[in-house]
């Protein structure tokens, strides 16, 4: 199969993971984004926003979203670390450092490449919380289809995905495809490298 534009890029100095078929093409994801910012928009008509994006997977969908929302916005960030074995499944989450901004009194939208078990997005929202924000909702890119997950607590979905994993448009494996234009999806043994 034919590797999509940027991966062997991505990937040089190392041995490219097995990509296997696009999941959502560059062009989708981008009128998405139009359709996401205007219910975004919709959903706040005081004008006033603060996304608070979880890296470095969220990076270009804050960076392109923010981009199309006709508010004030002001971007704020929070890292996560996420511990995954060998088959590509994280096994717990933790906040790295602080929240950088003071949240309190703000509309937060805190915004993620991609909802899976839920625990990543569950410990960033509890962190907002204790902050008390006037409000805290949760955009994420993508949702998958997992069998098991904890009842959906994205309020704003950009696309629903099969559980497999994927890379590009911000999500990596070990550092590899953030760059991609595509979302893909890697074969089983890529996943089992790890
Ligand atoms: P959760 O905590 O299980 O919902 O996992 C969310 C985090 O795990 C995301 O923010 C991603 O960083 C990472 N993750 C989950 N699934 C994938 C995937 O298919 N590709 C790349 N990263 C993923
Ligand atoms: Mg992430």
């Amino acid at each position: 199969m034919e590797r999509p534009v940027g991966l062997e890029r991505a990937c040089r100095g190392g041995e490219a993971p097995d990509v296997g078929e696009v999941i959502v093409p560059g062009e989708r994801i981008m009128q998405r984004l139009d359709e996401l910012a205007a219910e975004i928009a919709a959903a706040y008509p005081g004008g006033e926003l603060t996304l608070l994006a979880v890296m470095n997977g969220a990076l270009f969908f804050l960076a392109d979203l923010a981009r199309r929302l006709p508010m004030r916005v002001e971007l704020t960030t929070v890292r996560v670390r996420s511990y995954r074995g060998r088959e590509v499944r994280p096994g717990g989450a933790e906040i790295v450092g602080e929240l950088c901004d003071d949240l309190s009194g703000r509309e937060v939208l805190i915004v993620d490449d991609i909802l899976d078990t839920g625990s990543t997005l569950d410990l960033v929202a509890e962190a907002v919380a204790s902050q008390r924000p006037a409000s805290c909702r949760v955009c994420v890119l993508l949702r998958k289809g997992r069998p098991d997950a904890r009842p959906a607590r994205a309020d704003f979905v950009g696309f629903d995905i099969p559980d497999r994993f994927v890379v590009g448009y911000g999500l990596d494996l070990d550092g590899w495809g953030r760059n991609l234009t595509d979302i893909v999806a890697l074969t089983e043994d890529a996943g089992d490298r790890k």
